[in-house]
């Protein structure tokens, strides 16, 4: 029996072109001893995948090999163990490559629960849950009564880090690249307000919608609204900065705002990447799968079908077009 798996032939040049991959049909492997084969059912595509496909040795993980499976996060079951961690039926989720099948030696596997639907997992208690986790609980620390600002506010992280300050009484702003997108912050996920960074006037709606200024600033996407927001920063303000997708596809990085600012204000700011805490991964999964319980976090889902669409479907996060969590089911 075979299987497709999507492998990385050319670094891109700019944007993700078709032309980067190739999609190879082999045949379903025999796990060797201490090894377990995967048939995975849900792959993760995330914005940090383009930063993998470059060749840039100095960042927080190694560059994707030529020729190597693609990089990317699954949720799988086990079909044929040779690791008692992992027996027959038990479904796991791990950084499995874009793949119908894999094999892994446990390393970077976690067997997970059968109850919660797959994308429940992908959007809320992996990756997105636990870079919102830790990037409000962590860096931001929040205390009730701060005016929250968070951009991509309808992506996946950024969904959960608003509500996440909602619910510890804070005021929550986001900012977003849709009407729709705006709404659905504001109508069901309960924001205080959302604005459109793509409207002229853009700058006299922020202005609006902190009237008190900004005490927290969680960044996802430089751009546009990085600027207005930074000089709207309050004294001792401080700012995560997760991510930069405005910025990924560029030959250069957009200028920052000056440090000047950074003194006068005296803001903290903080990058972080999650492998760094990749150990913390069960206490924040724990808490997270609480909060979703407990119906304090809503999440939705963007499913594309099949592996072949998985190559083009990774830009939909770059146009702005996936509405949630973006998954390829299998
Ligand atoms: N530090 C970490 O460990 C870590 C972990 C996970 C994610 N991240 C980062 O967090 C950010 C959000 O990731 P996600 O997985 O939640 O993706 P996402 O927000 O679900 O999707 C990406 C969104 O970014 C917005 N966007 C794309 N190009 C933009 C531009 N030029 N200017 C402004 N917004 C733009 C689009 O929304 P609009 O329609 O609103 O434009 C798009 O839907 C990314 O920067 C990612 O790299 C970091």
């Amino acid at each position: 029996m075979s299987y497709h798996s999507v492998k990385l032939i050319k670094r891109p040049e700019l944007e993700i072109t078709e032309d980067i991959f190739n999609i190879v049909t082999q045949d379903i492997p025999t796990p060797a001893e201490g090894e377990v084969l995967v048939k995975l059912s849900h792959l993760s595509l995330d914005p940090a995948m383009r930063g993998w496909m470059s060749a840039d040795e100095n960042s927080y993980i190694a560059p994707v090999k030529l020729g190597d499976t693609m990089r990317a996060s699954g949720i799988g079951e086990v079909v044929k163990s040779n690791n008692e961690r992992f027996p027959v039926g038990a479904r796991v989720m791990g950084l499995m490559g874009l793949t119908e099948y894999a094999i892994s030696d446990g390393n970077g596997l976690n067997v997970i629960p059968k109850e919660l639907p797959a994308e429940a997992i992908l959007s809320v208690i992996a990756l997105p849950g636990i870079t919102a986790y830790h990037g409000v609980f962590e860096v931001l620390k929040p205390e009730a009564g701060q005016t929250l600002i968070v951009t991509a506010a309808a992506g996946s992280v950024g969904s959960l880090v608003g509500q996440m300050a909602k619910n510890l009484g804070l005021t929550v702003v986001g900012v977003a690249g849709s009407d729709e997108k705006c709404q659905w912050l504001t109508k069901e996920l309960g924001f205080d307000h959302a604005i459109n960074y793509k409207d002229a006037d853009f700058v006299e709606q922020l202005t609006q919608a902190t009237p008190n200024g900004i005490d927290l600033f969680f960044e996802n996407t430089g751009g546009l609204a990085q600027g207005p927001i930074f000089e709207r920063m309050n004294p001792h303000g401080r700012i995560a900065v997760c991510g930069l997708i405005a910025d990924y596809q560029k030959a250069e990085p957009a200028p920052g705002p000056s440090w000047v600012g950074i003194i006068k204000r005296r803001l903290t700011i903080q990058g972080f990447t999650m492998p760094d805490h990749f150990h913390r991964i069960p206490e924040y999964g724990q808490a997270l799968g609480a909060m979703l319980g407990k119906g304090e976090l809503k999440y939705r889902a963007h499913v594309i079908e099949g592996i072949e669409n998985a190559t083009s479907g990774i830009n939909l996060l770059f146009d702005g077009k996936n509405t949630g969590k973006l998954i390829v089911k299998l």
